[in-house]
Parts: C-alpha cells; sequence; structure tokens
C-alpha cells in the first residue's frame, strides 16, 4: 500500500541576496532559478527518492509549466493519477529570498492549490486508501480535515507536518497520530515557546495531549526532539555546511514517512530522515535538493 501526500504544488522563483532586503529597500541579487517546489510535492518527492511506493492528490493550473511539473514527478516514481489540472487557474506560485546565510523568506500565491477542495477528494477515494497519509498546510484546511477523515477510516497511519504555521482546530489534531513541527510551529500549536529541551518537551507533552502519539519537533542545527508515550529525547543532527534551508524540512517529512513505510522503526526512520535533510540543505533550490536513497545511506554510512 502507498504513502499518499496530499498538498500543495508550486513553482518556486528563487533569487539568492547578500542579505534580505528592508522595507522600502531594493536589493540586486543573483543565480535566479525556477524552481519545481510546494510543500505537498517536495515531500512526495523525498519519499519516492527515499524510495517508498508513493502518489500525489493535488492540483496544478493550465499554465505552460504544469504538464513538466507533473511529468518531473512522474519520471521520480509518483503516481500522478490524482493531480489535477484546473483550467483557468495558474499552478502555486512562491517568491522566495535566499540569502547568503543559508536562510530564506518565501512569499505565496496559493493558485490551484486552493482549488484542491473536499469534492475533489471524493473522485481520488482510491487514493486515500493508503497506508501512511502525509499532509501540510498549504491547500484549505477542510480539504486537510476530510483527507484525514477517509484515510483514518480505512486504517491508514495520519501524520501531519503543521507547516507554514498556524493555529489548528482539534477535529484536525484528533485524527493525527504523528506531527513534525519545527520550533515556530510547536510554539502556534501548543503557546509553549521552544527555545531549549524544557520548551521542547513541554510543547510535545501539549500536543500528546490532544491525541497526537508522536511528536517529532525539528530543532534546525540541534536535531529533533521525538516524543512517544510522554517520553521525550533529543536526536542530534549532522553537522553540513547550509548554502539553503529551502525543502530541508519537507525533505524530512517525505523520508521520514519513506523510512516507515519501508519497516523501520522511529528513531532509525529519525535518523534517515535527518540524513536526506542534512544533504538537502547543502544544496540550492526545492525539489532540486532532495536526495536519493544511496546518497542518504552513504551519509548515514560515514556516521
Ligand atoms: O517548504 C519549502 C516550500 O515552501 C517551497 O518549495 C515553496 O514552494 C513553499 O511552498
Amino acid at each position: 500500500m502507498t504513502l499518499t501526500v496530499t498538498g500543495s504544488i508550486n513553482i518556486d522563483h528563487v533569487i539568492r541576496l547578500p542579505q534580505f532586503p528592508r522595507p522600502g529597500e531594493t536589493l540586486t541579487g543573483r543565480d535566479y532559478r525556477i524552481v519545481p517546489g510546494g510543500k505537498g510535492a517536495n515531500q512526495a518527492v523525498a519519499a519516492a527518492r527515499a524510495g517508498a511506493v508513493t502518489q500525489l492528490v493535488a492540483c496544478v493550473g493550465d499554465d505552460a509549466m504544469a504538464k513538466d511539473l507533473v511529468a518531473g514527478f512522474a519520471a521520480d516514481g509518483i503516481n500522478t493519477s490524482a493531480i489535477d489540472a484546473v483550467a483557468g487557474v495558474n499552478t502555486g506560485v512562491a517568491l522566495i529570498q535566499v540569502s547568503d546565510a543559508g536562510e530564506n523568506t518565501i512569499a505565496l500565491a496559493a493558485g490551484a492549490n486552493a482549488e484542491l477542495i473536499p469534492e475533489r477528494l471524493e473522485r481520488h477515494a482510491s487514493a486515500l486508501h493508503c497506508r501512511q497519509l502525509l499532509l501540510q498546510l498549504e491547500i484549505p484546511l477542510e480539504t486537510n480535515l476530510a483527507a484525514a477523515q477517509i484515510a483514518k477510516a480505512q486504517g491508514a497511519t495520519v501524520v501531519l507536518n503543521p507547516a507554514p504555521a498556524q493555529t489548528l482546530p482539534d477535529t484536525l489534531l484528533a485524527m493525527v497520530d504523528m506531527i513534525t513541527p519545527n520550533e515556530t510551529e510547536a510554539e502556534r500549536l501548543t503557546g509553549v515557546a521552544v527555545n531549549d529541551e524544557a520548551g521542547a518537551a513541554a510543547a510535545a507533552r501539549v500536543l500528546h495531549d490532544r491525541g497526537i502519539a508522536i511528536v517529532i519537533i525539528t530543532l534546525g542545527a540541534r536535531g529533533v526532539w521525538l516524543s512517544e508515550a510522554g517520553h521525550g529525547r533529543r536526536i542530534p543532527g549532522f553537522a553540513v555546511q547550509a548554502v539553503d534551508t529551502t525543502a530541508a524540512g519537507d525533505t524530512f517529512n517525505g523520508a521520514l514517512v519513506a523510512a516507515l513505510q519501508q519497516g523501520q522503526a522511529l528513531e532509525p526512520a529519525v535518523r534517515f530522515a535527518q540524513a536526506a535533510a542534512a544533504i538537502s540543505v547543502t544544496r540550492p533550490g526545492a525539489q532540486t535538493s532532495v536526495p536519493f536513497r544511496a546518497e542518504i545511506e552513504a551519509l548515514l554510512e560515514q556516521h
């Protein structure tokens, strides 16, 4: 059975800058590129390259790039039969600035991602008959609720990457088996500041109390906080020189669920996902940075 990702597809317009411009300031950048992105698509690509049987439920527009994007997903081995091309709208767009420090800012236009409404899921019910459903927050919230409901009713494990940060209803959280916020997202969901291990443990407790069995808070260079059955521990990451952190979280999520699909236990799956994310930050762009299984295994072997 598959890992199904329900989520966004974006065309990323990326420009590198020495630093981010201040309001009202114009800065000349370099290395402008158009790169396939979108959190849902990035996670599906990461899962497929990590070896998972993967399907993507999503929408593109009727612009010139849409067909190439879908062909790219198919080339990565992703089942694209539940990607709808929606007439009269553009594919989602992300305007991304990457600073020389490797950080980014992202401005989104949802485009076709806003057309992934619950009614569309009815036509793609077979895609939601999956082993794991991986969700993020760049599509309408009611679609995530409906997808979780359908998949959960058929026995799927529901994994939520709550990005971009927003508050969420208990109705969604109650259906989630595993959640993977970063520090900012964890604080938005719980009201607990995650500045250290004590903060991560406290935020994880709040999420456990809302019914989520496994909480994985990504802590950037400090690794991740893994909490199950109320017991938490920090798993350190890999030290690498970051050139671009875009899609590092997406790579982590896709690789994590792929490793779980392949039967790895939770902690080795987290290590596998950390290795995948570590490789991704050493490369520019979103899907252009996502590693393949052999590369991830090679890094794990070196350590
Ligand atoms: O997580 C990175 C992604 O966020 C980018 O690819 C961009 O499309 C935005 O959705």
